[in-house]
């Protein structure tokens, strides 16, 4: 099964996706991890990546493109892909058509996450991962059972992303609007587009999700 989760910064759809890996065996292929990674190990995607992503802007649709093309390479075909990220414009749509035929794949579903942009704000700002297994926390919604502590793998190095400041995140939502949720449209006719609300606990998201595969 090959899915795409979309929605605005801070909608839910990396958390979402850990959980459809933990439960399904499924590989989520998120550019924006990617191009983190890119970042961190200097490569020439990363140098020309990183000044766009800390405006909140968009990369290249080539370059991301590209990126999930190659995790696809690597991947085999009976693993189901979750595209978390990605396409966010309307070149990108189209070129995953084409990479997504290359690998003899077809999309089975669509996963919106509807959220009200003001609490993406308090969500995104309030984030941070375990430095060593990137498991995700929130200041507020989901904090450590020991303090300090990762609950998966026990480390007490905790991170913050560079682009999750408000100014940051005001930007990401304006391109989502004005790039990313167009896109839309172009999967309506073929029926394959469900709607979440995102604005329900992390488990009651992941139920409706699962209740959105158990159909398909
Ligand atoms: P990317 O990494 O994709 O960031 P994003 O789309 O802005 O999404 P986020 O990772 O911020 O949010 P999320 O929806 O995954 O939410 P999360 O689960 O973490 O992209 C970053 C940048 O890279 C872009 O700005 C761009 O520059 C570049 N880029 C990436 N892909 C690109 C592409 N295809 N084309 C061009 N450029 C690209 O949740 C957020 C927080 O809320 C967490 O703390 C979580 O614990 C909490 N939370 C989650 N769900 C709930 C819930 N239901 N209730 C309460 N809290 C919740
Ligand atoms: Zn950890």
């Amino acid at each position: 099964m090959n899915i795409i989760l979309l929605g605005p910064p801070g909608a839910g759809k990396g958390t979402q996706a850990n959980l459809l890996v933990d439960n399904h065996g499924m590989r989520q292929l998120s550019t924006g991890d990617m191009l983190r990674a890119a970042v961190k190990a200097q490569t020439p995607v990363g140098l020309e990546a990183k000044a766009v992503m800390e405006r909140g802007e968009l990369v290249s649709d080539e370059i991301v493109s590209a990126l999930i093309d190659a995790e696809l390479n690597a991947m085999d075909a009976e693993t189901g892909a979750i595209f978390d990220g990605f396409p966010r414009t309307a070149p990108q749509a189209a070129m995953l058509e084409e990479i997504l035929a290359k690998h003899d794949r077809k999309l089975d579903l669509v996963v919106e996450l509807v959220v009200d942009e003001d609490a993406l704000v308090d969500r995104v700002t309030g984030r941070y991962t375990c430095a060593n297994c990137g498991e995700g926390y929130h200041d507020r919604h989901k904090q450590p059972a020991v303090e300090g502590v990762c609950d998966k793998c026990g480390s007490t190095e905790f991170k913050r992303r560079k682009d999750d400041t408000e100014e940051t995140v005001r930007m990401r939502m304006k391109e989502y609007r004005a790039k990313t949720a167009p896109i839309l449209p172009v999967y309506e006719p073929r029926g394959i587009v469900h709607r979440v609300d995102g604005m329900a606990s992390i488990d009651e998201v992941t139920s409706a999700i699962e209740k959105v595969l158990a159909s398909a």
